[in-house]
């Protein structure tokens, strides 16, 4: 089954935290925020928020996105990630769907060269490679690739007389 018709993206909430953590920690190739940093964003969140997948229909969440906004014309996914037995139902497409809505500008993110799901996921929605970061990640240690999605400009519509 697909979630495309059949979920809902909201601005996450405190009292999603422990499902957000649960999620977290089955995905170690999220970046895998503390507590107490969840804690202080979901309570306040300022230029970093976090956005969560429901089922319309029933309670839980099915993956979360984790997005900073310099302002509207530039964004950057410092997380995502979808349940395990979630994966593959278009969860993390329809996170990102939001965040293009929501910042129609450029959007930047980071992602571990061996992440082939991710780096998937994020070419076919636009993202292209423009950079690496040597040894950005730990444990293990690993580049980074740095990728960005930029809007096409709109076509220009033939002049009418
Ligand atoms: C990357 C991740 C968020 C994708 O979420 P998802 O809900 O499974 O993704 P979707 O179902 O929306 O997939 C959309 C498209 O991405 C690509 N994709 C996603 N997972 C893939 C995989 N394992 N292998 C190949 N392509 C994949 C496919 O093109 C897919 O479309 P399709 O299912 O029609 O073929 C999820 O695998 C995850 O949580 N991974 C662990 C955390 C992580 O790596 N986060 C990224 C940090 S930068």
């Amino acid at each position: 089954m697909r979630y495309n018709e059949r979920l809902k993206i909201r601005a996450a909430a405190p009292d999603d935290l422990a499902e957000i953590l649960r999620i977290q920690a089955a995905s170690p190739e999220s970046a895998g925020w503390s507590e107490a940093a969840w804690r202080e964003l979901l309570a306040a969140p300022g230029a970093a928020r976090a956005w969560v997948a429901t089922p319309s229909d029933a309670a839980g969440i099915l993956g979360f996105l984790l997005v900073q906004a310099a302002d509207a014309d530039e964004a950057e996914i410092l997380d995502l990630a979808v349940d395990p037995p979630r994966r593959r139902q278009g969860v993390g497409a329809a996170l990102l769907e939001a965040l293009f809505a929501a910042h129609p500008g450029e959007i930047f993110l980071e992602v571990r060269v061996s992440n082939d799901s991710a780096i998937a996921l994020y070419r076919g929605r636009g993202f292209t490679p423009v950079g690496s970061r040597r040894a950005y990640y730990h444990s293990p240690v690993e580049d980074a690739i740095v990728m960005r999605r930029t809007l096409k400009p709109a076509k220009m519509q033939p002049k009418r007389d």
